[in-house]
């Protein structure tokens, strides 16, 4: 019988990691983590509980609350995965342009980072797992057996994701504002001194930026099989 991997899914802003990893979780029968939701709740109780001033975040009072925070997923009716700050479903409040504006300054703080890193390796011990996020195949596991590094130029990547807060009904803010942040997460996310956003050596790459979705994720799709063909096989 085959094995179960780990699947480590990294890459740029809206670039398509969390569909792609959604379609390899469903084909492989797998377990899907969206690591960023998790960074993304983080801040939104920091923008909840006033923690912010002059666009600097309080790091004391959020490092002090930092071990009662709890984040989790469950899934809905219709089997997709909804993202809980300390119980309460905050899937719609942490993808709004608020949070992710705010979001890179806060996945910077290195205690923030320890307490997540350790939650999502405690999530990934059975293995038979896929993570998105921008530091899974260099820190989070580094050992995975697959890692894909995904990639697509920031003006289709802006585009994506304008077009998709449009059809959830969010009219707040631009092509330009929402470009504007894109480049400004990457640049924070790839400098940060506590893993940064980079390829991992043994990543494989994909620029999706001429592929549809189905495109992509037949891609990713083959390079799973391939791999858990390889790890099951006999030695
Ligand atoms: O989906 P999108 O590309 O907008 O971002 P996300 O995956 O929801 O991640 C939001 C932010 O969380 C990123 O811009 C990073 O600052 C941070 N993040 C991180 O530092 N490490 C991860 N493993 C995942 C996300
Ligand atoms: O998780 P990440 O932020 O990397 O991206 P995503 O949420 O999976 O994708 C961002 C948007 O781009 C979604 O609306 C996808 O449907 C769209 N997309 C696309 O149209 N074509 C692709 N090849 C990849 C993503």
């Amino acid at each position: 019988t085959d094995r179960k991997i780990t699947i480590a899914i990294d890459g740029y802003s809206s670039c398509g990691k969390s569909t792609m990893a959604k379609a390899l979780a469903r084909s492989l029968g797998y377990i899907y983590i969206d690591s960023g939701a998790m960074y993304r709740a983080v801040t939104l109780y920091s923008l909840r509980h006033g923690m912010w001033n002059q666009g600097e975040v309080d790091q004391e009072r959020l490092a002090k609350d930092m071990p009662q925070l709890k984040v989790s997923f469950k899934r809905d009716d219709l089997g997709q995965l909804r993202t809980l700050l300390n119980d309460e479903d905050v899937e719609e409040a942490i993808r709004t342009m608020e949070v992710s504006n705010r979001v890179s300054p806060i996945a910077a703080l290195p205690f923030v980072r320890s307490a997540l890193t350790l939650q999502q390796q405690a999530l990934g011990r059975e293995k038979g797992i896929v993570m998105d996020g921008r530091d899974i195949g260099t820190t989070v596991f580094p050992f995975a057996e697959l890692k894909i590094f995904v990639t697509a130029r920031p003006e289709v990547r802006a585009q994506r994701r304008f077009d998709e807060l449009r059809s959830k009904g969010d009219m707040t803010s631009t092509l330009e504002e929402v470009l504007t942040n894109l480049k400004e997460r990457d640049h924070i996310d790839s400098t940060r001194a506590i893993s940064p956003l980079r390829q991992a050596d043994d990543a494989r790459v994909l620029d999706n930026s001429e592929l549809t979705l189905d495109q992509q994720d037949a891609v990713a799709l083959s390079w799973a099989r391939e791999t858990i063909a390889q790890c099951s096989a006999p030695k």
